[in-house]
């Protein structure tokens, strides 16, 4: 799948961008992580002409604490950085009970909190967490920067406050007054899937009393719920099972949940319930950090351009489908490596980094399977970090380092990785193999003796359709004990 065809900017500062969006008015979109933003495109639900490029902005990717005690997220602070933060784990256990939970492993390296925000969609987590803390988004655009409160952010189903011409550039958590609690709690089908339920609660308290609390709710309704009226009846008074009882109640009157394939409206309203209690009963939010929170055809192409700049040189080959004239195709020259190689080519912006590495590289060992952003059949490494390669413009890797499965193995002796998965049987078909390995890599670089947990964490945004899991898990656990053992 393509997404249709569109110019593509990448801005290097503010300014420019905001100019771009201001001159690309209705038919312009900021594309950041791209986890929400590609898959629509390629479904072709999103069909802009021109795509503002924000990640080659500096100083966006942060996440820190002002002395006040505030938390300030920087647009490209992805979900996988506030999932290893120290920051959130000792001053933020609503955040950082979320942060595991959003999408899964591999989707979390490249999306973003703030994205997430401006994407709106009612089974977006970071709303809810946001919501609950009473958070605000920071914008800027040519009239300056203003500070929007969440609650006004959110405008609707997909739909938020900011103007054509402006960008999200911060998302703003106030620094507690008390003794901040809480947590989130989602049931999902599946790791990496979007919430049938979700709920976060966050309260401060002074003096034995509740000062402030919030609680919003996810997927149960067109878009996140703020119970403001479950939240209020908290405040002023102990937290008692009584009070929880009553705000676990009213949480589950103000959700306006669907029956659906996940389950009838009762039972998710049952759910709201069960989660507002369960969190406000532990009162310690550090605990659901720690618990995790969860339930749960290339025919017809043209050869369009061939560089060639030094060894080794590309052909990227596009799709023709008869409906434009060759001229007409803007097209963007981009550098990258690739499993250590110098590489120059002329993309077109729509191709994706999966179609770049299969056609245009030619190594085929990088696998499709969904083109939907689930499989994970199709990781590979950006910079060291798994994507999925289906998820992300070809043009993005200018100036990054990418890694294939084919760059796993030496001249003349196998990956541990790939010895691991022959010698346990981590595989039948293969198919999923490449992108296993490729994201086992990313695991064992950062954490040379993973647990098995820890490994089936890593894991958890790449399917198998014929394994039990089991081998995959004891071949990575074998690779990492002969990577030590060779001392790497
Ligand atoms: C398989 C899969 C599972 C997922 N599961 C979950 C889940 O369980 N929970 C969850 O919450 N999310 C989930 N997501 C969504 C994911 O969290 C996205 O990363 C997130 O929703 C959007 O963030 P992004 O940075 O990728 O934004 P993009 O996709 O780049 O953009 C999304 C939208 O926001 C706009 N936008 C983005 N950033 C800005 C900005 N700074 N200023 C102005 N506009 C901006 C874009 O123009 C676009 O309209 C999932 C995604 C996938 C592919
Ligand atoms: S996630 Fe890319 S092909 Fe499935
Ligand atoms: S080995 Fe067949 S899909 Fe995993």
């Amino acid at each position: 799948m393509y997404p249709s065809r569109f110019r593509y900017e990448a801005p290097r500062s503010i300014a420019e961008a905001i100019s771009l969006l201001h001159e690309g008015g209705d038919d312009a979109k900021v594309l950041a992580g791209g986890q929400s933003l590609v898959p629509l495109m390629k479904l072709r639900f999103a069909s802009p002409e021109l795509i503002v490029d924000i990640n080659n902005l500096p100083g966006l990717d942060y996440h820190r604490e002002d002395p006040d005690g505030t938390i300030r997220i920087g647009a490209l602070c992805r979900h996988a950085d506030l999932e290893r933060s120290a920051l959130l784990r000792a001053k933020q256990p609503v955040m950082a009970a979320a942060a595991p939970l959003i999408a899964d492993p591999i989707v979390r390296n490249r999306g973003t909190l703030v994205g997430s925000l401006c994407h709106a969609d009612p089974q977006g987590d970071w709303a809810s967490v946001v919501t609950a803390l009473g958070g605000f988004v920071v914008a800027r655009g040519p009239g300056g920067r203003r500070t929007i409160p969440i609650a006004d952010f959110v405008t609707g189903p997909f739909q938020n406050a900011l103007a054509l011409d402006e960008i999200a550039v911060e998302a703003v958590i106030p620094a507690p007054k008390g003794a901040l609690a809480g947590g989130y709690l989602k049931l999902e089908r599946r790791v990496g899937d979007f919430a049938t339920v979700g709920v976060a609660v966050a309260t401060e308290t002074s003096g034995g009393k509740v000062t402030r609390a919030g609680i919003a709710l996810t997927g149960v309704g067109g878009s996140t719920i703020n119970a403001t009226a479950a939240a209020q009846a908290l405040v002023g008074q102990p937290l008692t099972a009584d009070g929880i009882a009553q705000a676990a109640d009213l949480a589950a009157g103000a959700a306006r949940p669907r029956t659906d394939h996940r389950g009838s409206a009762e039972y998710k309203r049952h759910m709201v319930r069960t989660f507002v209690v369960r969190i406000l009963s532990r009162g310690d939010g550090s605990q659901a950090a720690a618990g995790g929170g969860s339930e749960a055809g290339t025919g017809g192409g043209r050869v369009a351009t061939v560089a060639r700049k030094g060894q080794p040189d590309m052909t990227i080959v596009y799709e023709d489908r008869g409906d434009d004239a060759t001229s007409d195709v803007p097209v963007n020259r981009i550098r990258f490596t690739i499993n250590g190689k110098k590489m120059v080519a002329e993309v077109e912006p729509r191709l994706l980094l999966s179609h770049l590495i299969r056609r245009g590289v030619g190594l085929t060992g990088t696998h499709m399977g969904c083109d939907t952003t689930n499989c994970g059949a199709c990781t590979v490494l950006v910079d060291g970090r798994p994507v999925k390669s289906c998820t992300m413009l070809a043009v993005q890797v200018d100036g990054r380092a990418v890694e294939t499965v084919e760059g796993l193995a030496g001249a003349s002796e196998l990956h541990p990785l790939q010895e691991g998965f022959k010698t346990e049987h981590g595989l039948q078909c293969g198919f999923c193999t490449p992108g296993m390995m490729m994201a086992a890599k990313a695991l064992l670089a950062e954490n040379p003796e993973p647990t098995e947990d820890e490994v089936r964490w890593a894991l958890s945004g790449n399917l198998c359709r014929c394994t039990g899991y089991q081998n995959i898990v004891k071949s990575v656990l074998w690779a990492a004990d002969k990577l030590k053992a060779q001392g790497n």
